[in-house]
């Protein structure tokens, strides 16, 4: 099974931006933690995080053929980019949403998730976590 995991635009800057939303944790120690996450499920993991929505369009284009599950957390592209959304629809691979926050009880403008039209599973406000319990999900859910 190989997965894998999508960071959009500023969660490069996790444990420096916004600390009393996303916390103190860095982007280094995500990675870490999905590294050590698809150790333990016996899956392997290829990560990307980019600033620029075509670059994330880009990376789901290549997971045609070569990936088996999607994890996605597309940031503020979550709420504007319908090429994501339609990049996910694209290749029909599975795939699970996440956010650190719980975008729900924020701003109206967070409560719109275009890539979320695309995932069958959802993992919204659990920190981190979130990305441990999306591969989870993907890894008992999508065998191949
Ligand atoms: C986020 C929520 C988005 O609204 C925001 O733009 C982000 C991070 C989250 O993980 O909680 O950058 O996706």
């Amino acid at each position: 099974m190989k997965l894998l995991v999508i960071n959009g635009p500023n969660l490069n800057m996790l444990g420096i931006r916004e600390k009393h939303l996303y916390g103190a944790d860095t982007y280094e120690t995500l990675v870490q933690l999905i590294e050590d996450t698809a150790k333990r499920l016996d899956a392997e993991v290829e990560i990307f995080q980019s600033n620029h929505e075509g670059a994330l369009v880009d990376k789901i284009q290549e997971a045609y053929g070569n990936i088996d599950g999607i994890v996605i957390n597309p940031a503020a592209y979550t709420h504007t980019s319908v090429a994501i959304l339609d990049a996910l629809k694209a290749v029909s691979i599975p795939a699970a949403e996440v956010h650190i926050t719980d975008v729900s009880k924020r701003e109206e403008f967070r409560r719109i998730s275009y890539a979320g039209m695309a995932c069958q599973a959802h993992f919204i406000g659990l920190g981190l976590q979130g990305y441990v319990k999306a591969m989870e999900y993907i890894v008992e859910n999508c065998k191949k």
